[in-house]
């Protein structure tokens, strides 16, 4: 009971220590963390015909279309209906990179590598928000 009572009373003046030293924090966006949040802006994914530039070589380019409906799961990859060997040039899609089709030792498989097998592990699609701070960052060309 003791204990419970003094755990309690520790849990109460951490509450109290961290709302005032909260109150002299700015968040990124310049917001006093103490202040009501914004709603989160309602951003969707963008299309971007031709897809999106790569920062250098070797990235794993950015997915330049809505992934929402592609499920991939243990039976069936939703990606590799439109970029795999035997379906890309139908569906008028860049095919899976060659690397794709290896194991570890560099040997070429039949089907995408396990390594490759779930796409959105590199692949993000964007939602064009704003980056909270400026970013000189320049791809390497
Ligand atoms: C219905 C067909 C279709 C499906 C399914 C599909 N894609 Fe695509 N994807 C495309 C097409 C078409 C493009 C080319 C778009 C363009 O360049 O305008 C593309 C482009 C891409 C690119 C850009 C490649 C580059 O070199 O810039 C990536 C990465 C990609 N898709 C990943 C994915 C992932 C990950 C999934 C599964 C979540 C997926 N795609 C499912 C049709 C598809
Ligand atoms: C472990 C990270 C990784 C995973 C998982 C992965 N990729 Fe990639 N992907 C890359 C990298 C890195 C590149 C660029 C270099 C290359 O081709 O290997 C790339 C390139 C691509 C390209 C462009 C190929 C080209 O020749 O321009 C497409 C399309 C693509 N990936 C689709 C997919 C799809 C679909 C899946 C899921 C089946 C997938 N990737 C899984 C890392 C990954």
């Amino acid at each position: 009971m003791k204990k419970i009572a003094l755990l309690s009373i520790a849990a109460i003046a951490t509450m109290f220590l961290s709302t005032a030293v909260l109150a002299d924090v700015q968040s990124l966006r310049g917001d006093k963390l103490n202040t009501m949040a914004k709603k989160p802006a309602n951003l969707k994914i963008v299309n971007v015909k031709g897809g999106i530039e790569r920062s250098y070589k070797l990235q794993p380019p950015m997915v330049p279309h809505e992934v929402d409906k592609y499920e991939i799961n243990l039976k069936n990859n939703g990606c590799m209906k439109c970029h795999s060997e035997a379906t890309y040039e139908k569906e008028k899609a860049p095919k899976v990179g060659d690397s794709h089709y290896k194991d570890r030792d560099g040997k070429i498989l039949k089907a995408v590598s396990s390594r490759r097998y779930f796409c959105n592990q590199c692949h993000a699609p964007q939602m064009g928000a704003d980056p909270l701070v400026q970013n000189n960052f320049q791809g390497a060309k």
